[in-house]
C-alpha cells in the first residue's frame, strides 16, 4: 500500500503561511508583494493558468496584475511591456505565460525579464545559479517537488532518482536541484528521455521516479520496482465519455496500478500541480523581501 502525497494539502499550508507573512509585511512596510502575469494570445489552457495564478495572489493578499496582449503582438511590443514592469516598483515578480505565439522568440523574452523579478526561475542567470548551487529563484514546479519530498520526509541522500523528461521547466532543473551536495538533495540522478532505446531499463532502477513527459499513462506497473517513490508531473487530457466535459485529466503514470507497488505516489490532479502556484507566490514574496532588504 502506498501513501498518497497530498499536494493540495501541502500547498494550502504554504499559502496560509504566505498570507500571514504578507499581512505582517503590510503592517511593517505599508506595501504588498506584486506579481504581473502577462498573457499573449488566446491559448485556453494559458488563460486558465493565468487566472488561477492571479486568484491565488489575491487570496494571500498580494497585489496582482494581469496584462493581456493580442495574438499578433510583436516581439518588440512585448519587450517594451517587460521593460516597463522591470521598472515598476509595485511589481516584484514578472511571469510571461508560455507558450508564446510563434512570431515571438521565447528565449529573448525570458532574458529581458530582470533577474531580480524572475519568479518563474527561467532566466539563464537564475538557471546558472541553480546549477552551481547558489541561492536563486527556483522554477516553481521543481521547487514544489522539493517541498513535497521535504514535507513527507522522503530521504534523497544517496538515492537513485530517475527523471523522465528533459524540459527546461521541469526535467533539467529538478535533476540539477537533486544532485546538489545539500540537505534534501544529494541524490544520484539519471535523466532519461526520448533517445533512450528502453525507458524501462532506467525507470526500474529508480528509488524515486519523476515523470515529466506529457504522455498519458507512459509509466506502467512493470516499469517500476517495489517501494518506489513516484512523482507525477504530467497533466494530460484524455477522452472520458463518463465526464460531462468529455475528458479527464491524468498524469504520465498509470496511477491505479503503479500505486500498488509504490511507497509514496502523487495523484493527478492534486499532487504536484497545486504546488506550482504555491511556489510562485513563495518566489514573489522572496523578491519583495529582497527589494525591501528584509531577511
Ligand atoms: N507554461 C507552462 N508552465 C509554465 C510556468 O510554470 N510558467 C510560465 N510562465 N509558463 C508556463
Amino acid at each position: 500500500m502506498s501513501q498518497i502525497i497530498d499536494g493540495k494539502l501541502v500547498a494550502s499550508h504554504i499559502r496560509k503561511e504566505l498570507k500571514n507573512e504578507a499581512e505582517s509585511l503590510l503592517k511593517l512596510t505599508g506595501k504588498k508583494p506584486g506579481l504581473v502575469a502577462i498573457l499573449v494570445g488566446d491559448n485556453s489552457a494559458s488563460k486558465i493558468y493565468v487566472n488561477s495564478k492571479s486568484k491565488a495572489c489575491n487570496e494571500v493578499g498580494f497585489h496582482s496584475v494581469i496584462k493581456i496582449m493580442e495574438n499578433d503582438t510583436t516581439e518588440e511590443d512585448l519587450l517594451k511591456v517587460i521593460k516597463e514592469f522591470n521598472a515598476d516598483d509595485d511589481i516584484d515578480g514578472i511571469l510571461v505565460q508560455l507558450p508564446l505565439p510563434e512570431q515571438i522568440d521565447e528565449d529573448k523574452i525570458i532574458e529581458a525579464i530582470s533577474p531580480e523579478k524572475d519568479v518563474d526561475g527561467f532566466h539563464p542567470i537564475s538557471f546558472g545559479n541553480l546549477v552551481i548551487g547558489k541561492e536563486t529563484f527556483y522554477p516553481c514546479t521543481p521547487f514544489g517537488i522539493m517541498e513535497l519530498l521535504k514535507y513527507y520526509k522522503i530521504d534523497t541522500k544517496g538515492k537513485h532518482v530517475v527523471v523522465v523528461g528533459r524540459s527546461n521547466i521541469v526535467g533539467k532543473p529538478i535533476a540539477n536541484m537533486l544532485v546538489q551536495k545539500k540537505d534534501g538533495a544529494n541524490a544520484i540522478v539519471t535523466i532519461c528521455h526520448t533517445a533512450a532505446p528502453d525507458i524501462a531499463f532506467y525507470t526500474k532502477q529508480a528509488d524515486i521516479l519523476i515523470a515529466a513527459v506529457g504522455k498519458a499513462n507512459l509509466i506502467t506497473k512493470d516499469m517500476v520496482k517495489d517501494g518506489v517513490v513516484v512523482i507525477d508531473v504530467g497533466i494530460n487530457r484524455i477522452e472520458d465519455s463518463n465526464s460531462a466535459k468529455g475528458y479527464k485529466v491524468v498524469g504520465d503514470v498509470d496511477f491505479e496500478n503503479v500505486k500498488e507497488k509504490a511507497s509514496f505516489i502523487t495523484p493527478v490532479p492534486g499532487g504536484v500541480g497545486p504546488m506550482t502556484i504555491a511556489m510562485l507566490l513563495t518566489n514573489t514574496l522572496k523578491s519583495f523581501k529582497q527589494k525591501m532588504n528584509i531577511k
